[in-house]
């Protein structure tokens, strides 16, 4: 999705601005573009559709300086990805950077071109630049033509705007899409995410929705959605920058495979101790708020969604409380009945979903008891605005793909269920049981990883395949759910996912020798009615390729590949067997060629709705 990165300082910000894009890419994009004030203050403009790499070929080709600078990576909403649409958008001397969508840009677009305005581009970015020069024409000064021009703004926005006739200051706004400050010696930035700048601050400003801010070498000033001037707090950011680096991996996705046992023992540190959940890591007011809780109501998108169903079965299941689940995008926009005693509860990787932003928004005055967020980065939107916080402490997750932020936010939700679950019909018993199973998570994953090699010779059937089937049952649904999503995102190959009881219902139809069939198959209550489901598939000539617990009694023949995964507990099921399937895609990935770190189309954090 896109980024914006801005700087003001005492030196050239080319570079800085070039090296924040960078550190940006993992979110997705499809064009890139910087604009600075040169020593002539005059506006140099760069811009190119594709990778951040070609934009640094057409600087190196005709070279700019500048010591104030806005920069962009663009994700196609309005209009394709061409390089009159890319970022930045300029109107006589500003230019402008934008993230978010403007909801009403066709009827401010009409009313500038009666005004004489000429646009060049299809977004609806371009209205704002325009907007602003309008303003700064009719004699506003360009903060205050920043501000007035926001207010004539619906959607979501975080801008950055510079212009030649205003050398020194680089302002920026947030509404609906995050904007942070980088606070430096004598120099100061802007970016939409903290990441963009760690090569230069590790203080930041988080702004708060509507907040304005003027920023320029000396100083950062900020007025609040009200206008009132405010102080906001500065943050130090103190985590190690591991993100920046794949170390010995080829891809972050692979990366982040590999890193599951530590930072599944990352989210459970502090958290549990030798036989129960320590209920204080929900934070202080977390014991008051379960108390009340009879019902939970989880939101969420993409592979966090995935999780959230997990979640369910096992609230209901060893809890006994009762659990919804919805996408964000479908809550958001319909009438939902809230019953009494509910929790709400959002899980994002980014905290900054735009869909389960709005959700939790509109939660907030629906009569929930409070809103707890499973999140993956400190400091971000839905963080802020959730009442509770369980941090996954996964690390930064680059590769669009999700995969260590979905088992740690699996494994974050075994926590809640267990803490809400003491409170109805989870026994003491029981609770240590389970949490003396977690203790083992981190070594049965790297057991489950040292399958890579198997899982690589088995994607190579994969690699030819237009189309592929996921069948899982029980909690194991979800996770087949999760697996057909994988494969799809990052090998590009049609993957649908299945209840197996589900198969004879329809998909049967679609089985034959080219639909691989893949199937989750732990040892558990429903093994017996699973491989009756399987027969199904086999009497179709369909080829059958199991991840099936050891001691299930699957072997291996012409259509069948049975691939052994160690015993596990029944409450470690889900996370454990989603590490081959991840693994699987990511293989098939690598045969076909395909972008496996920013797969096309997609972005990382999908701030707009
Ligand atoms: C995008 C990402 C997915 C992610 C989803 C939800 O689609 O590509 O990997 O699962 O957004 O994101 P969140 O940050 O809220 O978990």
């Amino acid at each position: 999705m896109c980024g914006i990165v801005g700087a003001a300082a005492q030196r050239n910000v080319l570079g800085i601005l070039v090296e924040g894009l960078k550190r940006l890419e993992y979110r997705g994009y499809d064009s890139a573009g910087v604009a600075l004030l040169d020593s002539d203050q005059q506006l140099q403009l760069r811009k190119t559709v594709g990778k951040v790499a070609g934009l640094e070929e057409a600087i190196a080709a005709e070279p700019a300086t500048g010591q104030i600078g806005i920069a962009h990576t663009r994700w196609a909403t309005h209009g394709k990805p061409t390089q009159a649409n890319a970022h930045p958008h300029t109107s006589a001397n500003i230019a402008v950077v934008h993230n978010g969508i403007i909801e009403n840009y066709q009827e401010i677009r009409e009313q500038l071109i009666a005004k004489g305005a000429t646009f060049v581009s299809e977004t609806d970015t371009e209205v704002i630049v325009h907007l602003i020069n309008d303003l700064v024409s009719g004699g506003k000064d360009l903060f205050d033509a920043v501000v007035a021009a926001t207010e004539q703004f619906e959607g979501a926005y975080a801008l950055g705007v510079i212009s030649a006739d205003d050398p020194d200051r680089l302002i920026g706004a947030r509404s609906g899409s995050p904007l942070v400050v980088g606070v430096g010696i004598e120099e100061n930035f802007i970016a939409s995410d903290q990441m963009a700048l760690r090569q230069v601050t590790d203080r930041f400003i988080f702004l708060e929705e509507g907040d304005l801010v003027e920023v320029t070498t000396n100083g950062v000033t900020i007025l609040d959605k009200d206008k009132n001037r405010v102080v906001r707090k500065i943050s130090r950011i103190t985590d190690a920058d591991e993100a920046a680096d794949k170390g010995e991996y080829r891809h972050y996705m692979q990366k982040e495979i590999f890193e599951q046992p530590k930072v599944i023992g990352n989210t459970l540190q502090g958290r549990i101790g030798k036989t129960a959940v320590l209920e204080e890591a929900f934070g202080t007011e977390a014991k008051a708020i379960f108390d009340r809780t009879r019902a939970v109501q989880i939101v969420a998108c993409g592979t966090s969604y995935h999780a959230g169903l997990v979640a369910k079965y096992w609230l209901e299941e060893w809890a006994g409380i009762a659990c919804s689940i919805e996408v964000a995008s479908e809550y958001r926009y319909r009438r939902f009945v809230v019953s009494p005693d509910t929790l709400f509860v959002t899980i994002s990787q980014s905290g900054e979903t735009a869909d389960t932003l709005a959700a939790l928004r509109l939660a907030k005055e629906s009569g929930y008891i409070a809103g707890l967020t499973i999140c993956n980065v400190p400091n971000s939107s839905l963080v802020r605005e959730s009442d509770l916080a369980l941090m996954t402490n996964a690390g930064p997750e680059i590769g669009v793909a999700s995969t260590k932020a979905f088992t740690t936010q699996l494994t974050a939700l075994q926590l809640l269920t267990i803490v809400l679950g003491r409170r109805h019909d989870l026994t003491a018993d029981r609770e240590q049981e389970l949490i003396e199973a977690l203790h083992q998570m981190p070594k049965l994953c790297e057991m489950v990883l040292e399958l890579d090699k198997t899982i690589e010779k088995v994607s190579e059937a994969f690699a030819d395949k237009h189309h592929a089937l996921f069948l899982g049952r029980g909690v194991q649904y979800p996770v087949a759910m999760e697996g057909a999503l994988k494969l799809k995102e990052i090998s590009y190959i049609h993957a649908e996912s299945y209840p197996a009881g589900e198969l004879k219902h329809g998909p049967l139809a679609l089985v034959d020798s080219d639909m691989p069939v893949v199937v989750v198959a732990p040892s558990n209550q429903l093994l017996e009615k699973l491989k009756s489901n399987l027969e199904e598939v086999q009497a179709r000539g369909g080829e059958l390729f199991v991840f099936a617990d050891k001691d299930a009694g699957f072997s291996s023949d012409d259509n069948t590949t049975v691939i052994n995964i160690p015993h596990v507990p029944d409450s470690l099921a889900p996370l454990i067997y989603t590490l081959p399937l991840q693994l699987l895609s990511y293989h098939v990935a690598i045969l076909k060629g395909t972008d496996v770190d920013q797969p096309r189309n997609l972005a990382k954090s999908v701030t707009v709705e």
